[in-house]
């Protein structure tokens, strides 16, 4: 029997800036659920991509004295970093700049116009530059653009219409037919009470006043205007309309778009009535989830209040910030982003529950057991209870999944993390270990841990790519048979276990400190200017930036293992007539002989830190592959401590 399919897309992000955590927040949910049903058995298709044409782009690239495509280029290699330093799952990676998706939406222009679905007039209206929109004259706000307040331009010029009103009646009727169609709820009352009900116009979608854009195939002065461009997207990755669409036959309708708020009415009135007028099938559901929003506004670019996920994510590792988005904000819901919440988050249910739980377990089974263990049969009275809770919490786990509520999983998931420290409290493990005669009722309470952190492990997969097999490394649970979702149905599936001790999986951050140099790196209220990030881009800084850096070489005098830290090389390194203490995170490459009399290249006017409770005062330079290998930086022939590196 083939396996059952699922396809989950994310909007098409604009590459007309770098993205903040309010996009990685929308493809974050995406890739959490196609991890779920990836690992529920599915065969799923998780799309991603980027909206790459339109007048903004092209002024910005025009500003930037560049063309379009070089512009989106830079901007979409650093969306597909991202995607990549936030494990980012995704199956397909869409450009609307891609041959086949342009050929796909003047495939669908074309057939829509010889249906007569579309048909050319003229436009007349009111358009908003930043927000690529045009509108009505009623529409407009105080003369203002609607959504955004800024002043808006009189255009008229040929252009080709697509008969949405044509679809107003029989959108509806299928919206009130299918209550999953548009999630949550709320969202579909909006939707019919606000803009169904009062009455759909004919919708623009060609322009003649800009180029940056698919061309209408029978009609070159035209270029398709943004949603025809953008929605087809979902089909088009399919291969839909090419030589072989296959993938369009076996996954298509989509089993959900998700998105935020704000384009919900796209969603469910464009792209359906797109899809009715070329006689396709609509997607099951669509979506629309609340937004981000630092002091009751919504993160944005415009508004200069945006999170760069890069830093957070080189701060806290990606499973961290992950495990915060889907968390704390009730998904469909608006939530504030801080970084308070943040760091509290990772504080308390990060190191606090779960990364305390492994630890604590893993020291007690080497303690008490030789940090080996069996599944034991002698009980105590407060078994029954935490076994029956965590496959309660499965179930309760792949209810909310399924309704897409990803912060109610996660707190399910902790009621299970702490109950299993409580559990550690009412069997007093270190009692039981005085006593000869309770061996097997200790061994069988340690076992509980270590059977409960597995189920553990594999519920929380979907949300954090990396803490399980940190865990699993740890507790020794290897047996393939045991890490399935399956395996969590059924209580007691471990058999033999090994632990070993590992580094603590989520360090605690001290609040203030934290807070304080977030707050320098952040520049949060700033207004960006865009020739700034355009710099960035290209890769290139003044020498003035370069000449912040003091580099110098150090002979390394004394190296060593930093305790309870695997990948962590302490070095006394001479430095001139100076002996600095330093860090680094070499020593799976380097063993500490290795390093002792080696001449380094160290960065000397970095900021103290401390590392695993270890002063470092500085930096070695080194260079690393995407294949795990790392080298240090050296000079090329012998010369004297202490000399500048330029
Ligand atoms: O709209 N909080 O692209 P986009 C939560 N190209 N989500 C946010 C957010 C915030 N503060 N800011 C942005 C587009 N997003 C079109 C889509 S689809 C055929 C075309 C989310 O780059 C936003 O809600 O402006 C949306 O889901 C996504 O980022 C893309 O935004
Ligand atoms: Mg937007």
């Amino acid at each position: 029997m083939s396996k059952k399919t699922y396809y989950i897309t994310t909007p098409i992000y604009y590459p007309s800036d770098k993205l903040h955590i309010g996009h990685s927040y929308t493809t974050v949910a995406a890739d959490t659920m196609a991890r779920y049903k990836k690992l529920r058995g599915y065969d799923v298709m998780f799309l991603t991509g980027t909206d790459e044409h339109g007048q903004k782009i092209e002024k910005k690239a025009k500003e930037n004295g560049t063309t379009p495509k070089k512009y989106v280029d830079n901007i979409v290699d650093w969306v597909k970093d991202l995607w990549k330093v936030m494990d980012i799952s995704y199956d397909r990676f869409i450009r609307t700049t891609d041959d086949n998706h342009i050929q796909t939406v003047q495939k669908i222009f074309k057939t829509l116009y010889e249906k007569g679905d579309i048909y050319k007039s003229y436009y007349e209206g009111w358009y908003c530059t930043p927000c690529e929109s045009f509108y009505t004259e009623r529409q407009l706000k105080d003369g203002k653009c609607p959504d955004c307040g800024r002043p808006v331009e009189k255009v008229r010029e040929e252009a080709y219409f697509f008969k949405l009103s044509k679809y107003q009646d029989k959108l509806i009727e299928y919206i009130e037919k299918h209550p999953d169609f548009i999630q949550p709820q709320s969202r579909q009352n909006e939707m019919i009470n606000n803009f169904l009900k009062p009455g759909l116009e004919d919708l623009c979608v060609s322009r003649t006043s800009f180029d940056w854009g698919v061309p209408v195939e029978f009609d070159k002065g035209h270029i398709v205007y943004v949603w025809i461009d953008a929605l087809s997207n979902y089909i088009s990755a399919l291969g839909f309309g090419s030589l072989d669409d296959t993938e369009y036959q076996k996954y298509w309708p989509a089993d959900v778009h998700l998105m935020g708020k704000e384009i919900v009415r796209f969603h469910t009135i464009i792209w359906p009535a797109i899809l009715m007028a070329l006689d396709l099938p609509l997607p099951k559901q669509i979506f629309g989830h609340g937004w981000l929003v630092i002091d009751g506004e919504k993160m944005s670019k415009s508004k200069g209040n945006v999170v760069d996920p890069k830093l957070l994510v080189n701060r806290y590792g990606s499973d961290a910030i992950r495990y915060f988005l889907m968390r704390e904000i009730a998904f469909g819901q608006d939530g504030n982003f801080t970084n308070e919440a943040l760091i509290q988050r990772i504080n308390s249910d990060l190191a606090n529950d779960l990364g305390n739980l492994v630890s604590r377990t893993v020291a007690m089974v080497i303690k008490y057991c030789d940090g080996r263990l069996s599944n034991e049969r002698a009980r105590t009275e407060f078994d029954e209870e935490i076994e029956t809770m965590a496959v309660e919490t499965v179930k309760k786990v792949e209810d909310a999944m399924e309704q897409l509520f990803f912060s109610h999983a996660l707190v399910e998931i902790w009621h299970l993390v702490r109950r299993t420290n409580k559990y550690i409290d009412e069997t007093t493990p270190w009692i039981l270990a005085k006593d000869s005669d309770s061996k097997d009722k200790l061994m069988n309470v340690l076992y509980h841990l270590v059977e409960n952190l597995r189920i553990i492990s594999i519920l929380i997969e979907p949300f954090m790519p990396q803490t399980p097999s940190l865990m699993r490394e740890q507790l020794g649970i290897t047996q393939s048979q045991c890490l399935t979702w399956e395996s969590t149905r059924t209580w007691g599936c471990l058999k033999d276990v090994i632990v070993q001790k590992g580094d603590i999986i989520f360090p605690r951050i001290d609040m203030e400190k934290e807070l304080e140099s977030l707050k320098k790196t952040q520049n949060l209220g700033k207004k960006q200017e865009s020739d700034d990030i355009v710099g960035e881009e290209d890769g290139l800084i003044s020498i003035d930036d370069f000449e912040k850096v003091e580099l110098k070489v150090g002979e390394v005098l004394e190296c060593n293992k930093v305790k309870g830290a695997d990948k962590l090389l302490v070095s006394k390194i001479k430095i001139g007539n100076e002996i600095r203490q330093i860090v680094s995170g070499i020593a799976r490459h380097y063993s500490p002989e290795q390093m002792i009399g080696k001449k380094v290249i160290v960065v000397t006017n970095l900021k103290p830190v401390k590392l695993r409770g270890v002063l470092s005062e500085g930096m070695i330079l080194a260079a690393s592959d995407t294949h795990d290998h790392l080298v240090l930086g050296t000079i090329d022939k012998d010369i004297e401590s202490g000399s500048s590196v330029k």
